[in-house]
């Protein structure tokens, strides 16, 4: 099984991975817990190209073909071996977030993004994740992580107010893999809502 979170900045993603991942273990499961941009060593080197630096460092187009090449390379070297091993591969973000930051920030280049998901990727996951909160509390969460990738985080409210609506919609368009979870809670809340669906799912 192949899980993904999704969601804006902030809003708790890489915290529900990883207690998922907590949850799945003490049950005796194996499982690999991964994060995009990154995942493989190659990823983790584009990672540094598109989230450090010049917000106007890259092109819209050029933006999308990194993104990708990042998660081709996951996909071979991560993903793919760990699903044929038989584990659970829980990723903290995979091709939605480009869907929604490269598909929608700069234009709408989402047709643009489909056509090379389709060529280079071909996989979605089998549960997606979709933690949904108030933009304004997951970026006041998400600066006060103080950290140098900060090319994205500077989009400011708006933008993560466009994501939150565009996440929404693509709960809507894949209904049989989306979840979306209210992130306004406390983690522990939040964590048992998603081990409850993620249980039901793998049973
Ligand atoms: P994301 O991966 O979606 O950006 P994180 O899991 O890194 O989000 O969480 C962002 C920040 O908010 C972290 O400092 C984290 O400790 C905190 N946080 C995560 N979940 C919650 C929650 N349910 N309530 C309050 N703070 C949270
Ligand atoms: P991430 O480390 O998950 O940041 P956060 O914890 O703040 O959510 O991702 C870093 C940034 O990369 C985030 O702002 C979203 C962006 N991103 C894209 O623009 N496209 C993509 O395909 C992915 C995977 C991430």
């Amino acid at each position: 099984m192949f899980i993904t979170f999704e969601g804006i900045d902030g809003s708790g993603k890489s915290t529900q991975a990883r207690l998922l991942a907590e949850h799945l273990r003490e049950q005796g499961r194996d499982v690999v817990l991964t994060r995009e941009p990154g995942g493989s060593a190659g990823a983790e080197e584009i990672r540094r190209l598109v989230l450090e630096g010049d917000p106007d460092r890259w092109s819209a187009e050029t933006e999308i073909l990194l993104f990708t090449a990042a998660r081709r390379d996951h996909l071979e070297r991560t993903i793919q071996p760990a699903l044929e091993g038989g584990k659970i591969v829980i990723s903290d973000r995979f091709a939605d977030s480009t869907r929604m930051y490269q598909g929608l920030s700069r234009g709408d280049l989402r047709a643009t993004v489909d056509r090379l998901h389709d060529m280079m990727i071909g996989r979605e996951p089998d549960l997606t994740f979709i933690i949904d909160m108030d933009p304004g509390e997951g970026l006041s969460r998400a600066k006060g992580r103080n950290g140098h990738e900060e090319r994205f985080e500077d989009f400011g409210e708006d933008l993560q107010r466009q994501m939150r609506a565009g996440f929404l919609a693509l709960a809507k368009e894949f209904p049989d893999r989306c979840h979306v979870i209210n992130g306004a809670r406390s983690a522990e809340a939040v964590a048992a809502e998603v081990a409850a669906v993620a249980d039901a799912a793998l049973a």
